[in-house]
């Protein structure tokens, strides 16, 4: 008998332990979210979780608060609305699409699905945290690969693969670091990658991109299939462009054979009714998405122009956020947060992500974007 299961009454268990997680469960440092409150400050400007400067569409908000008489009734299993609107949307096969509560739900199913104890998952050194915390609680071994100028290196992430390798996780454009790999670094990746490790590209920002030479993974995921291989997917979210954060909203576009075993092991009813309703609402409302679109296109190269003023370091982003170097000593990144913080200014630390003197901030309205600026000016004495 292992450690793990035994019997709490065994009198060989000492201190009465009671139930253990099972292995690589306990590795894992819970993921710590943005905060939303700031001590004695009566004005909060959210910059720290990516969310949408402009807010959701009334449309989405409108088709929420119609579901509020029916929250008795357990909402369509299938999500089958909202595949078609997306499907429609995109010009895809509904059948191939698996929406979760939150893209965040569908990392972790995939994992469950395809990653076990002794396997590993590769991601690159500064990719999104929930790849290695889904990959630890699966008790695998999750692999960071070095990057190049804070941008994933397509050959680093493939020297990492090994043949105990099952995923490789691409986010694109990738948080924190705002960078993004060409849809043609992404095909070379997925080529030489061998046909039993799953290639998922997270494309949570893909809304905000306008580069010629990106692709979100829907190109890549077609050809994959049409050239026989089944081992790519990509992940879309509602939280970020759509402004739906709140409602956990998210959608995986796959191969056939990985849409089955999503829908086998996803619970029954993932995405609540409301969601799936505002969902519907907020691809139709394409105004909203262009407005933000567009606010975005005006405000990130701001704030990227106005912290480069200040003589801080901006990392060249493609998505709602900026990731900035700090310099060392008294007007360091965490001198700035706290600082920022005092003022209700809420950004996000980057230690988690091995980027300590660095800190990300989100796109926000006009008047939060100068009053970032103005309270960093004064902080730095610039
Ligand atoms: C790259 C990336 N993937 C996935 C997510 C999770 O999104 P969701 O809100 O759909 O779970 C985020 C959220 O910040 C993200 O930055």
């Amino acid at each position: 008998m292992t450690a793990n299961s035994r019997p709490v009454d065994d009198p060989a268990s000492g201190s009465a332990p009671g139930p253990l997680p099972r292995p690589g469960i306990l590795d894992v440092a819970p993921y710590v979210g943005g905060e939303s409150k700031a001590e004695g400050v009566e004005r909060v400007i959210r910059l720290a979780s990516n969310e949408s400067a402009l807010g959701p569409s009334p449309r989405a908000i409108a088709a929420y608060a119609s579901r509020a008489a029916e929250i008795h009734r357990y909402p369509d299993g299938g999500s089958s609305e909202l595949r078609d609107a997306i499907a429609r949307h995109h010009g895809l096969d509904a059948e191939r699409i698996v929406c979760g509560s939150g893209s965040d739900e569908l990392i972790s199913l995939l994992v469950r699905a395809y990653v076990g104890p002794d396997d590993e998952v590769v991601y690159s050194r500064h990719g999104f945290l929930m790849y290695p915390i889904a990959a630890t609680t699966a008790g695998a071994t999750a692999i960071a690969a070095p990057e190049k100028s804070l941008t994933s290196d397509i050959d680093a992430l493939l020297a990492a693969v090994t043949d105990r390798t099952r995923i490789v996780f691409l986010a694109n454009p990738n948080n924190p670091t705002g960078t993004y790999n060409s849809a043609e670094e992404v095909a070379r990746l997925h080529a030489a990658l061998p046909k039993s490790v799953l290639l998922i590209v997270d494309a949570a920002y893909a809304e905000f991109v306008s580069r010629n030479d990106y692709e979100p993974g829907i190109a890549l995921v077609d050809a994959a299939l049409l050239d026989g291989a089944e081992n790519a997917v990509m992940l879309r979210t509602f939280s970020k462009i759509y402004a739906l954060g709140g409602m956990r909203l998210g959608w995986a576009y796959c191969p056939p054979a990985i849409a089955d075993v999503l829908n086998r092991v996803r619970s029954p009813f993932n995405v609540n009714a409301a969601a799936q309703a505002a969902g519907v609402a907020a691809l139709a409302d394409v105004a909203a998405v262009d407005r933000a679109r567009e606010h975005n296109d005006i405000w990130l190269p701001w704030l990227t122009r106005e912290l480069t003023a200040l003589g801080l370091t901006v990392n060249p982003s493609v998505g709602n956020f900026v990731l900035v170097r700090f310099p060392d000593g008294a007007r360091n990144a965490d001198a700035a947060f706290a600082h920022l913080q005092s003022r209700g200014i809420l950004t996000r630390k980057m230690g988690a992500y091995h980027l300590p003197e660095w800190l990300r901030i989100t796109v926000g309205t006009e008047d939060e974007m100068r009053e970032v600026i103005a309270v960093l000016r004064a902080f730095l004495g610039a």
